[in-house]
C-alpha cells in the first residue's frame, strides 16, 4: 500500500475525494440594526446588521461560495406565542433577503429556514397548545411562511421544523402562489441533538426554550432506518434535495441517504461541531485549518454533495 502513498504526485493521482468551494453553504445570522454582534459560543461568527449582511453576501460571491443560509435573531419584543412575525412580509429575514438579492442577484443562492423557533416566545419550531406541539396547524403556518419568504426572493426554502407532511403542503402552496422555481431543501434527517446549543444562543431561542426539548418531532439519535423512512417520505412529497443534521456524528446517515436515494444530499456541520473544533484549536490543542479541512473532506467522503458550515468563508479562503 505504501507505494501509492510514497510521493505527492501519486497521492494526487489516486485521490478519491476533493473538497471545492462549490461544496460550501455559508450560514449567516442577522439582526435588525447596524454593525456586528459577536456570539461568544461561536468564535469569529457574529450576528450581522443589514448592511453587513449585504457585504457578507458580496464577499460570498467574491469567494465563489454558491449559496448562503440566513437565520434571523428576532427582536424579543416580536416573539409571540403564535409566532406571527414568521409570516410578516416585512420581517427581518425578508428585508435582508430583498437587500441581498438586489445587491448580488442570481450570482448567489439564498436559502431560508422554515420553522417557527426564531419567532416563538416558547422557542419551539411549531405552535403549542396544552404543552403539545401541534402538527397540522403548524404546517398551515409553515406554508404561509414559505410563500412570504419566496415573495422576498429566496431561492431555496429549507423546512427544518420536522412536522409531518409539510413538504407536500409547502410544494403545493409555493406552486399555487406561482413560485414553481423555488427549490425545497428538506431537513429530512434532523436529530434532536445537543449540538445545536450555540445556534440557539445566536438566534436567542435558548432562553425561550428553557428546559424543554424537541424530541416529539426531531429524530432520536438512536435511529438510522427512521432517517431513510423520513427521506423517502419527503422525496415523495416533492423535496428537491435533503439535509442530514448534525453532520460529523451522523456521517453514517449521510452515507446511507446518499447510497439509498442518489439525490442531492447536504450535511449540516452544526454550531456545536464548529464550537467544539474551534475551542480545541483556540486552546492550541488542534491545528484549526487542518481539522477544518479534514472534517469538511470527511463529509465529501461520506457522500455529501455540499456542506452547510460556519467554516465556509475560512475554508473558501484556504481553497483559493
Ligand atoms: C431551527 C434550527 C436549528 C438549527 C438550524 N435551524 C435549531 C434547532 O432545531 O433547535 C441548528 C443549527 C446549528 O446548530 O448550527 N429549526
Amino acid at each position: 500500500m505504501r507505494r501509492v502513498r510514497a510521493h505527492d504526485w501519486t497521492r494526487r493521482l489516486t485521490r478519491e475525494n476533493t473538497l471545492s468551494v462549490d461544496d460550501l453553504i455559508w450560514p449567516l445570522f442577522v439582526f435588525d440594526g447596524l454593525g456586528t454582534q459577536p456570539i461568544p459560543s461561536l468564535p469569529d461568527v457574529s450576528r450581522l446588521g443589514i448592511p453587513e449582511a449585504r457585504d457578507a453576501a458580496r464577499r460570498a460571491v467574491d469567494l465563489g461560495i454558491p449559496a448562503i443560509a440566513l437565520f434571523p435573531a428576532t427582536d424579543p419584543k416580536l416573539k409571540t406565542e403564535d409566532a406571527r412575525e414568521a409570516i410578516n412580509e416585512d420581517n427581518l429575514v425578508c428585508r435582508v433577503t430583498r437587500e441581498i438579492k438586489s445587491a448580488v442577484g442570481d450570482s448567489l443562492g439564498v436559502i431560508l429556514d422554515v420553522a417557527l423557533d426564531p419567532y416563538s416566545s416558547h422557542g419551539q419550531d411549531g405552535l403549542v397548545r396544552d404543552g403539545r406541539v401541534l402538527n397540522d396547524e403548524t404546517v398551515d403556518m409553515l406554508c404561509q411562511q414559505s410563500i412570504v419568504q419566496a415573495n422576498a426572493g429566496c431561492d431555496i426554502i429549507a423546512p427544518s421544523d420536522m412536522m409531518d407532511g409539510r413538504i407536500g403542503r409547502i410544494r403545493e402552496a409555493l406552486d399555487t402562489a406561482g413560485h414553481t422555481d423555488v427549490q425545497i431543501m428538506s431537513y429530512a434527517a434532523k436529530y434532536a441533538s445537543a449540538f445545536y446549543g450555540p445556534f440557539r444562543d445566536a438566534v436567542g431561542s435558548a432562553a425561550n426554550l428553557g428546559a424543554a426539548d424537541k424530541k416529539t418531532y426531531q429524530q432520536s439519535p438512536a435511529q438510522s432506518d427512521e432517517a431513510i423512512h423520513e427521506v423517502a417520505l419527503d422525496l415523495a412529497e416533492g423535496a428537491d434535495c435533503v439535509m442530514v443534521k448534525p453532520g460529523m456524528p451522523y456521517l453514517d446517515i449521510v452515507a446511507r441517504v446518499k447510497q439509498s436515494f442518489g439525490v442531492p444530499t447536504y450535511a449540516y456541520q452544526v454550531s456545536g461541531e464548529y464550537a467544539m473544533l474551534r475551542a480545541a484549536a483556540d486552546a492550541g490543542w488542534l491545528d484549526r485549518d487542518a481539522v477544518m479541512m479534514e472534517s469538511l473532506l470527511a463529509f465529501k467522503r461520506a457522500g455529501a454533495d455540499g456542506i452547510l458550515t460556519y467554516f465556509a468563508d475560512a475554508a473558501a479562503e484556504l481553497l483559493k
